[in-house]
């Protein structure tokens, strides 16, 4: 879990820009924007990855850009503005990623991106409460319209489901003793960062609590992913956006941890299985950030890029 596997990125254009998306040269390699395409970002964050899209595909290149979080989308009105006319914007779970596209007329695209996960803002926001270095509300939703905030997530989950949570989505080993904290400090609603981290803090033993990874790390990816569902229907996400894809179309998928990873590889590997292939695999192992991005965005460490191409002109349905 959160292993870097090796394996470097070649390929590397020399793009600027204010936000700089990770792994950002290598989707613009492999997608090759131009003119009179059409392209859809499921995951647009700050924009960063949709903005080179639509300047590299200038003067008429099309994008349809997605996000589940309302900022987002506000942000991108704004960031995006200059290229009006050649884009859609839709604030919505990737996983309607059909109805949106056929709604905003993009079939037959020539390039997908999904950059999978939470965005800066979203971390650095103590007020979002992804971040366990800050004090905030315990809320966690990338949609903040819609569904349980992690406090009320914690208050009801039975200490098994919990448990299992922990392990499974942050592969925690100290998931017992940490869920039966939770349980047994929630008669009190758990309703803030702090002191969710300070309950995982005193759960685990000392010497566990001055490891490489903050304590607190693998609690909070865990209860994201589960309070957002974000492995929920990512593997039916990928097999629309193939079906979406117009012949040579390709698909660029980066994920963050090695459970979305695998569903990223099993699925690709599914849809470009003979006899009748949707799609062909262009990279046989995932790409990772040079060691130059790694150091100029830690973040980035964890990142897999994975990239297939449509094959056929049939649609999957
Ligand atoms: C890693 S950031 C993307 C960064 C972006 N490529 C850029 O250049 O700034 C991930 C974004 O995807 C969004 N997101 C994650 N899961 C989503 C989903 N199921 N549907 C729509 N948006 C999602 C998050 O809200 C977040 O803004």
């Amino acid at each position: 879990m959160l292993k870097d596997e090796s394996g470097k990125t070649e390929n590397c254009l020399d793009f600027r820009h204010s936000h700089v998306a990770v792994l950002l040269n290598e989707v613009l390699y492999w997608i090759s924007p131009d003119q009179g395409k059409s392209y859809i970002d499921c995951t647009l964050g700050m924009s960063g990855m949709a903005e080179m899209l639509l300047q590299e595909s200038a003067p008429s290149g099309r994008l349809l850009g997605i996000d589940r979080d309302a900022e987002a989308i506000a942000q991108a009105h704004q960031v995006l503005a200059p290229y009006h006319e050649r884009v859609e914007l839709r604030h919505g779970n990737f996983t309607s990623l059909k109805a949106i596209a056929e709604e905003a007329g993009f079939t037959h695209v020539d390039g997908i991106v999904f950059d999978l996960g939470v965005s800066s803002p979203q971390l650095s926001q103590a007020e979002r409460g992804f971040s366990f270095m800050k004090d905030g509300p315990l809320d966690m939703r990338m949609d903040q319209s819609t569904g349980p905030t992690a406090a009320e997530f914690l208050l009801h989950i039975s200490e098994k489901a919990l448990e299992r949570i922990l392990r499974e989505y942050g592969e925690e080993r100290f998931a017992k003793r940490i869920a039966r904290a939770i349980v047994e400090e929630r008669q009190e609603p758990i309703t803030t960062t702090s002191r969710l981290s300070e309950i995982i803090r005193r759960a685990i033993p000392i010497p566990a609590r001055r490891g490489r990874l903050h304590y607190a790390t693998r609690t909070f990816q865990a209860l994201r992913i589960a309070v957002n569902g974000e492995l929920d229907g990512l593997a039916d996400v990928l097999r629309d956006a193939s079906s979406l894809l117009g012949p040579g179309g390709r698909l660029c998928v980066i994920a963050f941890h090695s459970l979305e990873d695998r569903i990223v590889k099993h699925t690709f590997r599914e849809l470009s299985a003979k006899p009748s292939p949707l799609l062909s695999l262009l990279t046989k192992k995932p790409l990772t950030p040079t060691r130059e991005e790694q150091r100029r965005n830690p973040r980035s460490r964890s990142a897999k890029l994975r990239v297939a191409e449509r094959v056929t002109g049939e649609r999957s349905g």
